[in-house]
């Protein structure tokens, strides 16, 4: 099949809330799952703990708990900010990576020096003036074939071909802290934003095309099931993803190892749900992995969402050269040198994107 189409015809620009939300069940039934219809007895969330360091940041950590019958689900969260009168904008990283050894020993192989906070670095974020929250989504469903099944996969398990997943869950939990956030007044709520490296950028992704409240998208290093177009990819492919990672997707999207061809759909529509939001999408050099010219192919073709909903796309359609930004459109895109992972270089030029494309 070749590359299906975000617009069809002209109808389908013309009607583009119709359009999204066809393009939205495709991803929820053949790729990530949908999110159950759900019912808890009992949910909340509580301010743990709450320190004034003597930098000046505040550091609030928050627990959220849903509760069905016996059982409980625990989402965690840090919020650091510094005091401001006005309104905060929000940066929230997607973190299933917190706490969990398995990741803590990979990283050791990507990047021996690596700083683990060039990845979020809240307390910089706060200083200029932004809101960092760091959601832990591995409390609520943690990062392993097996273990993510207790938590809120223990209360609403996966059903049928496009029962939910872990990365669904994350998403999901992304969307709580939205609540969280439009439900407290110390946020700007026209500036939330959302990041997330690997894992956490094909969760960025699909958390922000579900949930049209968040504002800005950052998705760095996301490869397969993030932005990397599936068909053509090379390094990772669906076969490899869903034989090592079987909780990230829905059981039908293993139907599709080695059939990337057939797939109704392709990630660069996954972008076009993201629009007319700011998107910034990068890639590293060394990252053969998730297959840089794939996730540039997917920036091109959004474009014509971004276009047609009156925004700027990419100003170039030739893939670019390292450490050369395309950030004109309100969607971008860079090739970071380096390894796999989110550095200051890509902060360096996201946090500019975001302050002209959401005027702050
Ligand atoms: C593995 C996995 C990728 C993922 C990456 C990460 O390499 O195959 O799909 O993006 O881990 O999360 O760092």
């Amino acid at each position: 099949m070749a590359i299906p189409q975000i617009f069809r015809d002209e109808s389908d620009k013309k009607n583009w809330n119709k359009r999204r939300e066809e393009i939205l069940s495709l991803f929820e039934n053949y790729e990530y799952g949908k999110v159950p219809e759900m019912c808890f007895d009992n949910q909340g969330c509580i301010l743990m703990e709450r320190q004034e360091l003597t930098s000046g940041h505040i550091k609030e950590c928050y627990g959220m708990f849903f509760q069905k019958g016996k059982n409980y689900a625990n989402l965690r969260f840090d919020l650091v900010y510094r005091e401001s009168e006005k309104k905060l904008p929000v940066m929230m990283q997607v973190d299933p990576f917190a706490n969990n050894p398995l990741f803590v020993a990979m990283m050791k192989n990507y990047a021996p020096n690596a700083k683990m906070d060039e990845r979020f670095p809240m307390y910089d974020f706060a200083d200029q003036g932004i809101a960092a929250i760091n959601v832990d989504v591995g409390s609520l469903s943690f990062d392993d074939p097996v273990k993510s099944n207790f938590g809120m996969l223990e209360l609403y398990p996966p059903e049928g071909p496009n029962g939910w997943c872990a990365l669904g869950v994350w998403a999901w939990a992304m969307s709580r802290v939205v609540d969280f956030i439009y439900a407290d007044t110390r946020f700007d709520l026209d500036r939330i934003m959302i990041a997330g490296c690997s894992r956490a950028g094909k969760t960025a992704l699909w958390a922000a095309a579900q949930d049209e409240r968040i504002t800005g998208v950052f998705a760095s290093v996301s490869g397969c099931c993030g932005s990397a177009m599936h068909r053509g990819k090379t390094g990772e492919r669906i076969a490899s993803i869903v034989k090592e990672f079987p909780h990230w997707s829905c059981a039908k999207f293993k139907e599709y190892a080695d059939r990337e061809e057939e797939l109704p759909f392709d990630q660069h529509m996954l972008l076009a749900l993201i629009a007319p939001r700011p998107l910034y999408i990068t890639s590293a050099s060394e990252d053969d992995w998730a297959c840089p010219p794939k996730e540039f192919e997917s920036c091109v073709l959004a474009g014509e969402a971004y276009r047609a909903l009156g925004k700027r796309s990419l100003s170039s359609e030739v893939f670019p050269e390292p450490n050369c930004p395309i950030s004109e459109g309100t969607i971008a895109y860079h090739i970071r040198k380096g390894p796999h992972g989110c550095k200051t270089y890509d902060w360096e030029n996201v946090i500019p994107f975001m302050r002209r494309e959401l005027n702050f």
